[in-house]
């Protein structure tokens, strides 16, 4: 599974999976209500802030 996610490694990159990650949770991204926003449904700020930087370290 080691190539299975979006590799994410500057601060810039993370600050822009937190804004792509908002953007499906709150279902502003074009084709909305995606499975991706169904992934993250109801996910606070602060557990997205945390998933993508869980996702760069990887
Ligand atoms: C159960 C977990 C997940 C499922 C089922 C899932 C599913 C999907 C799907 C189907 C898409 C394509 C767009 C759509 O139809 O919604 C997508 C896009 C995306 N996902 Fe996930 N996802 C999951 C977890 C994650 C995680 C943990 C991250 C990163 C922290 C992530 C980051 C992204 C990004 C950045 C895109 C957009 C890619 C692009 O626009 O090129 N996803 N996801």
């Amino acid at each position: 599974m080691r190539n299975a996610g979006p590799r994410f490694q500057s601060k810039q990159r993370i600050d822009y999976l937190i804004h792509s990650l908002k953007e499906f949770r709150d279902n502003q991204r074009s084709g909305a209500d995606t499975l991706m926003a169904a992934a993250i449904f109801g996910a606070s700020d602060a557990e997205l802030v945390a998933l993508a930087h869980y996702a760069a370290s990887k």
